[in-house]
């Protein structure tokens, strides 16, 4: 992580465009189960029919899928502002202390996300897409200002569908109007 001291222009464009970026990867597909298991649970459960388990049985062959978008905003794991999108959370300060919580950091994967699973079959395409991210993002914002119709008081909603998408509060589909000036 990089640290919270540097001041020139392009640290700060580089700090931002790794936070920022990381911050935005925090949105699955069902696999089946290959045999019979058992998958323990971290915290106990209530079942719809009020049983409390700490464990799920799973037959071979039951579709098994991953909220991965839950979990990457589960407050319990990331704290109350889970939900925000907070760039500055991935930023450590002078003392060395970033804002990610200390239980999210037992989950492996980029930035401690699922957004690019983990495990065997992770997505090997990663480091592709964060890098191109990157550098579209770093080109953009070092060349253009970007503003809200509304400036800083816009609200961004999710656009309900099979991707997550933004949009502006109170408008229907997923579009976000931008007022673009090219910076000198
Ligand atoms: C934002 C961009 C991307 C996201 C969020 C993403 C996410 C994912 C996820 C979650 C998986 C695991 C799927 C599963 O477990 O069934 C996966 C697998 C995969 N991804 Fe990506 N991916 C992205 C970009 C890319 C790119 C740019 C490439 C190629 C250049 C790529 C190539 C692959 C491949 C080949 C797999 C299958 C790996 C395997 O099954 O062993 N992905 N991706």
């Amino acid at each position: 992580m990089p640290k919270f001291n540097e001041d020139s222009r392009n640290s700060w464009v580089r700090v931002y465009v790794m936070a920022g970026n990381a911050e935005t990867a925090k949105a699955s597909r069902p696999r089946q189960a290959s045999r019979d298991d058992v998958i323990p649970l971290g915290n106990p459960i209530r079942t719809p029919g009020g049983e409390v388990i700490s464990e799920i049985v799973v037959a071979k062959g039951t579709p098994v899928t991953c909220p991965v978008a839950y979990i990457n905003q589960s407050e319990d794991l990331w704290g109350p502002d889970a939900k925000e999108f907070k760039p500055v959370r991935w930023i450590e300060d002078e003392s060395g202390k970033d804002g990610i919580g200390a239980g999210v950091k037992e989950i492996k994967g980029y930035h401690h996300l699922l957004t690019f699973s983990e495990g065997p079959r992770f997505c090997i395409g990663r480091n592709i897409a964060v890098g191109n991210f990157k550098a579209t993002l770093s080109v953009l914002i070092r060349n253009f200002s970007f503003e809200l119709p509304n400036g800083v008081d816009s609200k961004i909603a999710r656009h309900k569908g099979l991707l997550a998408r933004p949009k502006l509060e109170g408008e229907n589909g997923p579009k976000v109007p931008l007022v673009v000036k090219r910076l000198e």
